[in-house]
């Protein structure tokens, strides 16, 4: 790690692997260690499929390759033929573009489907929404995908720029709207999105953008548990035009 900058929660495993990159340079910013420690831990030494979006000097596949178990499948991809020349044992390299569906259909083809997608690719927001609108339904269910220097979200330059709707953080951000649009009291505005069968997490980090799947098929269920005992319902599903069940009692009025 950077001298100097030991954040709490950055796994060991990144600060050994630090001081001991080869000729590869890998570039990544220092706050992104303390996510993938999060995000990662249960795929840590674990056989997984992992895909990574962007090479550049490939210093993110030995990285990777010691971080997961042995016999992972592990696969990088860049619109840079150059990249090639990095592919190190027990790693596959592509090259195609991150929003070409035809190039990523035929990675899920060969390699699919994926516990974790990182996309560290050009960080530009249509990009990164192409790639994830195509590859989301390639990940396992509860596993994650990473969009890495989403700060781009907020230059122009990069089809961002503060609140626009175009950007991938603004496109995020409707996508907690969309995993919640189960709870929808108002379905002229805000129906029912299919999404939430799928998405049980959004999480914002600065500069990373996790979402993580989960498939659910019917309504999120409610329980209450007494004396040992756990009753199941749905119940709350059916009530319209919901108030606060605490009218009354936190200063809300009780009105019809
Ligand atoms: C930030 S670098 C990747 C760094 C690398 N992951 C690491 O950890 O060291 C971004 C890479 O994305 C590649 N790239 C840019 N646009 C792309 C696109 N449309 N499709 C695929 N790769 C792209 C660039 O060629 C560059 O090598």
């Amino acid at each position: 790690m950077v001298p100097g900058y030991t954040p709490a929660g950055v796994d060991k495993y990144f600060v050994e692997h630090l001081k001991q990159t080869g000729e590869k340079a890998l570039n990544k910013w220092t706050h992104y260690f303390p996510v993938y420690s999060r995000e990662l831990a249960r795929f840590k030494n674990r056989p997984v499929s992992f895909l990574e979006i962007g090479v550049f000097r490939g210093g993110s596949l030995p990285m990777w390759k010691g971080y997961f178990a042995e016999g992972s499948t592990l696969v990088f991809i860049d619109i840079d033929p150059a990249c090639k020349e990095h592919e190190i044992d027990g790693t596959h390299i592509r090259i195609g573009n991150q929003a070409d569906p035809a190039f990523l259909a035929s990675l899920i083809e060969e390699f699919g489907p994926f516990d974790v997608i990182l996309d560290d690719g050009s960080h530009i927001s249509e990009h990164q929404i192409a790639s994830y609108e195509y590859l989301w339904p390639a990940i396992k269910n509860e596993g994650v995908y990473l969009v890495e220097d989403t700060h781009t979200s907020y230059w122009p330059g990069f089809g961002g720029g503060y609140r626009n709707e175009a950007s991938f953080m603004e496109y995020a951000k409707r996508l907690v709207d969309a995993m919640h649009s189960w709870y929808t009291d108002e379905d002229e505005t805000f129906p029912f999105d299919g999404r939430a069968k799928e998405l049980c997490a959004v999480r914002f980090y600065d500069s990373v953008v996790v979402l993580e799947k989960f498939l659910q098929e019917s309504i999120p269920v409610c329980i209450t548990a007494s004396d040992g005992k756990v009753i199941a319902n749905q119940n709350w599903h059916k009530v319209r035009g919901r108030r606060s069940v605490f009218a009354g009692k936190d200063g809300t009025p009780i009105e019809d």
